[in-house]
């Protein structure tokens, strides 16, 4: 989809829809166009079709004029930036069951902050344009081609471009993630993923890959990542993509995602029922790889590290068993008393990995609980950190984003729960599962400022829904773009 900016005479431009966000009490621009229809706006609000409740929209058909319909937005005194994004949304949704080929979004009201206001609506549509494509699925492309962003004044012309372009590449970004996530786990594989990868890098100069094979990993002595692979046919890859768009003495921010292509459990094998959303077990890489996408397309100016560490958790003859202790990278030794608590194996050795980049700051993103969906629900990321700056960022990240996240203590109470007789440490404790999962990547990740994001909540929904969801690359984005606008 097409997005730009325009400030000309609202009624002069060519296009078949005009969304419009207003309350009861009618914006300047929802009066002009009230006027316009010969009260058509204030009649609908007379009749209470139209409430004027942030998020309800009234799809108004004319057959006269040139916009052959209006999409009522409601906007109420009350606006949070969820409902802000919510609202956009919906508009989305209805404009999108519609034939309407070309949309005009009117600016005023939702928002003040036009550059932010054009992201969310530019960040949405593309999102609400995206479906799922492959394994014999054909979605019908949407009639919508175009969105124009429109606003009264002049001065605001520059700021809603560079929030459609913002807004674009982060959709974009997030459905990149959306669809990796949503492939079946016998397409996307480790393979699958390094050559996604691969192609990533492609005529990009700012960008290159380079994959780990097992052989790698092995010289490295990754034998906690590698432990959770042996049971597999699907061979490990530890992917690493390197952005480079800040100069080379600019420490980089390095991503780190989960990709367990899928997660049986392993001999610790999980229970049948909904087993098949264990192939949304690599959302966390995923997440990296729709930033990164993003990244490529704003060209912001930063250095940015993302490692994938991409295995398939099965059970097998040769697979690790409960009571094996493996030796991670940084020779710590594990004792893995359950095997399905795999992601935290194959991140400590990646984060000690990450080590040798030099990083400013690491971030870890993992479906690594289910603790978390009880603690937070579906709403709501997981985060723990050892920065109290960097933990204040990537909320306000979220904040800002509507991609929003909590923070959990990572206290020494909590880390004494994973000790255990044979090893360093046990790959299981007792009760806070997130909280003992994030204390056992802490002992990792003790060299630099991390943070840890628990999305097993938040990356993919379940039921008639059922799909990945792009998140949190909104929040890794906007905490990134806010460390680009330093350099
Ligand atoms: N990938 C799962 C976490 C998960 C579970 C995400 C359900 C989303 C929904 C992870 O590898 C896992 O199995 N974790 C275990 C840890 C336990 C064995 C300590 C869990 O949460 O049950
Ligand atoms: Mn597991
Ligand atoms: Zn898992």
């Amino acid at each position: 989809m097409e997005f730009n900016a325009s400030t000309a005479n609202l009624l002069k431009i060519k296009a078949d829809s005009l969304i419009l966000p207003t309350g009861l009490e009618l914006t300047t621009t929802a009066k002009e166009i009230d006027d316009a229809l010969d009260g058509a706006i204030t009649s609908l609000i007379e009749s209470k079709d139209f409430t004027g409740k942030t998020g309800q929209c009234s799809l108004l058909h004319r057959t006269e004029g040139h916009f052959k319909r209006i999409v009522l937005v409601g906007i109420d005194s009350a606006n949070t930036t969820q409902k802000v994004i919510s609202a956009v949304e919906s508009a989305a949704t209805v404009i999108l069951k519609t034939p309407s080929k070309k949309a005009v979004w009117v600016a005023d009201g939702l928002s003040n902050d036009h550059q932010w206001l054009a992201s969310i609506v530019a960040r949405s549509f593309s999102t609400a344009t995206y479906a799922y494509a492959g394994t014999g699925i054909k979605p019908t492309p949407k009639t919508l081609k175009a969105l124009t962003f429109w606003s009264a004044a002049k001065k605001d012309s520059s700021a809603a471009k560079t929030g459609l372009a913002y807004g674009t590449a982060l959709g974009n970004g997030m459905n990149v993630a959306r669809q990796l996530g949503n492939l079946p786990a016998n397409i996307c594989t480790p393979n699958y993923l390094a050559s996604q990868a691969k192609k990533l890098a492609k005529d990009q100069p700012n960008l290159t890959t380079t994959v780990l094979k097992e052989a790698d990993m092995k010289e490295l002595k990754m034998g906690s990542l590698l432990s959770v692979s042996a049971g597999s046919v699907e061979p490990a890859n530890l992917i690493v993509m390197n952005y480079k768009g800040a100069a080379s003495n600019v420490k980089p921010i390095v991503l780190v995602g989960k990709a367990v292509t899928f997660d049986t459990g392993g001999i610790s094998l999980k229970p049948g029922r909904g087993m098949d959303e264990m192939k949304f077990d690599m959302c966390g890489g995923a997440s990296v790889f729709g930033v990164i996408n993003a990244l490529l397309a704003t060209n912001l100016s930063v250095n940015v590290i993302g490692i994938v560490p991409a295995v398939e958790n099965m059970p097998a003859g040769n697979a690790t068993k409960p009571g094996d202790v493996v030796t991670s990278m940084s020779g710590q030794t594990i004792e893995v008393l359950n095997t399905d608590a795999e992601g935290r194996l194959i991140l400590c050795d990646a984060l000690t990995y990450a080590g040798r980049f030099k990083p400013d700051t690491v971030i870890d993103i993992a479906t690594l609980t289910g603790a978390v969906i009880g603690a937070l629900g579906k709403v709501t990321s997981g985060l723990l950190s050892n920065d109290d700056d960097l933990a204040e960022q990537l909320l306000d990240g979220g904040t800002r984003s509507g991609d929003r996240a909590w923070r959990l203590p990572l206290w020494e109470e909590y880390d004494k729960q994973i000790k255990s007789n044979f090893a360093d440490m046990a790959n299981i404790g007792g009760e806070a599962g997130t909280i003992t999962a994030a204390c056992f990547l802490s002992r990792f990740t003790k060299s630099y400022k991390w943070a840890h994001l628990d999305i097993a909540g938040t990356a993919w929904l379940s039921g008639a829904q059922k799909g990945a969801t792009g998140r949190p690359v909104p929040m890794l984005m906007e905490y990134i773009r806010s460390k680009a606008s330093e350099n």
